[in-house]
């Protein structure tokens, strides 16, 4: 599945990304119908070229969008984004971001509007349960704020749950789909709203299916520094022979060429190389931690209990899912190709107050 799912939907007039944007200020401010709280320097210009910069809109700032955001920064981006409580939009805003307060069940049109000063966008918030996308619940509304305005691309965080677990198979972009839980059943009708809504609005429009995210600050070596429990969602991928994973800083920069390569409504599975299971990388983790500070960890709950009371056969075996595409189309290079080049710059990167003194 590459092309916006519903057939015919892609009209013939010309996509937004290929538009100049020299004159997107005036144009901006002329169709605004909302009173904006616009910040200053969304208008800054590059003074080389005379065009303005690009600029990126994060619906939800959280683990992978402040990483991103991060990036971007240093790429001189003017980046804002949301999230839903005051004490975090002061910790954003003291790196440099413009943060807006947002909830996506009833989304303030004075927001929305913002997104029409940005060139880009990622969507970061996931769907709910028995609700689905809380934005897209909101299609009109914001097919009726963004149309007309300044976005190009969009990209929408999706999850390799989609696929279901295969039994160990490999399973590609093309893969046929069968999501099992009704998460990942969420996923997916929000996957498609999301193209759709892209496909309306003539946005390069991509979907990235992302494996388990990990990175400084959330990994395997932060859940045993500081004893966490697991989760049922982890303690059910433990079971599991095959999970894919991705570090934070490979998502960051598939995202980062995703947005030098805009596309029409194209799919890619986000992973690493080596879908390995859960037991494994706890195993690894523990021996990084050993090594490095030798004696000072308690033996946490030992996950290969856990996986021993877990059901065998091939429904445990999760899937292997592919990152050829992502590496084919988007050349991204890994910087971490599995979870052992991961883990170990993490372990590299703790020093040893945060040990002693791991923040909750
Ligand atoms: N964790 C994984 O292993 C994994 C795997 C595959 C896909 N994903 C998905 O990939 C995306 C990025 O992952 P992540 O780990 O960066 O997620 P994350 O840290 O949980 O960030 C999610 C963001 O959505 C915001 N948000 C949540 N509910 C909201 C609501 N009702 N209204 C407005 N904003 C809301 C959060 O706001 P606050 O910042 O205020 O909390 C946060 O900024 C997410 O959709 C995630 O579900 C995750």
């Amino acid at each position: 599945m590459e092309i916006c799912p519903v057939s015919g939907r892609f009209p013939a007039i010309p996509f937004r990304f290929s538009q100049s944007l020299t004159d997107f200020s005036t144009q901006s401010r002329r169709m605004s119908p909302f009173c904006l709280k616009v910040p200053s320097n969304i208008f800054r210009s590059d003074a080389d070229s005379g065009q303005l910069e690009s600029r990126m809109f994060i619906l939800g700032m959280g683990f992978v969008g402040q990483f991103f955001a991060k990036e971007l920064q240093r790429q001189r981006w003017v980046v804002s984004g949301t999230c839903t409580s005051i004490g975090k939009k002061k910790k954003l805003e003291e790196m440099g971001f413009d943060v807006y307060v947002f909830n996506a069940n009833e989304p303030d049109p004075e927001v929305l509007n913002i997104l029409n000063y940005h060139t880009h966008v990622l969507v970061s918030i996931p769907p709910v349960v028995g609700i689905g996308d809380l934005m897209l619940r909101h299609e009109e509304l914001l097919k009726n704020i963004l149309t007309g305005g300044n976005l190009q691309w969009l990209c929408y965080l999706s999850s390799t749950s989609v696929y279901g677990d295969r039994g160990g198979e490999w399973v590609d972009e093309d893969y046929p789909i069968t999501p099992a839980s009704e998460l990942a059943k969420a996923r997916l009708v929000a996957e498609e709203g999301w193209l759709n809504l892209g496909c309306d609005l003539r946005l390069s429009t991509q979907i990235f299916r992302l494996g388990g995210i990990y990175g400084p600050g959330r990994s395997a070596i932060d859940t045993i520094i500081k004893q966490e429990p697991s989760s049922e969602v982890q303690k059910m991928r433990s079971s599991k022979r095959y999970t894919s994973r991705v570090h934070v800083a490979d998502i960051s920069q598939a995202l980062n060429a995703a947005v030098h390569k805009p596309s029409l409504g194209k799919i890619y599975n986000i992973v690493d190389d080596d879908p390995s299971p859960r037991t494994e990388v706890f195993m690894f983790a523990r021996n990084l931690i050993e090594k490095k500070w030798p004696g000072q960890i308690k033996q946490a709950r030992s996950l290969d209990r856990v996986e021993s009371l877990m059901p065998k056969g091939s429904s445990r075996d999760g899937k292997r899912v592919s990152n050829a595409r992502m590496k084919r189309e988007l050349e991204v290079r890994l910087l971490h190709p599995d979870y052992r080049s991961g883990l170990q710059s993490i372990v590299e990167h703790i020093d040893d107050s945060f040990l002693y003194n791991p923040p909750s």
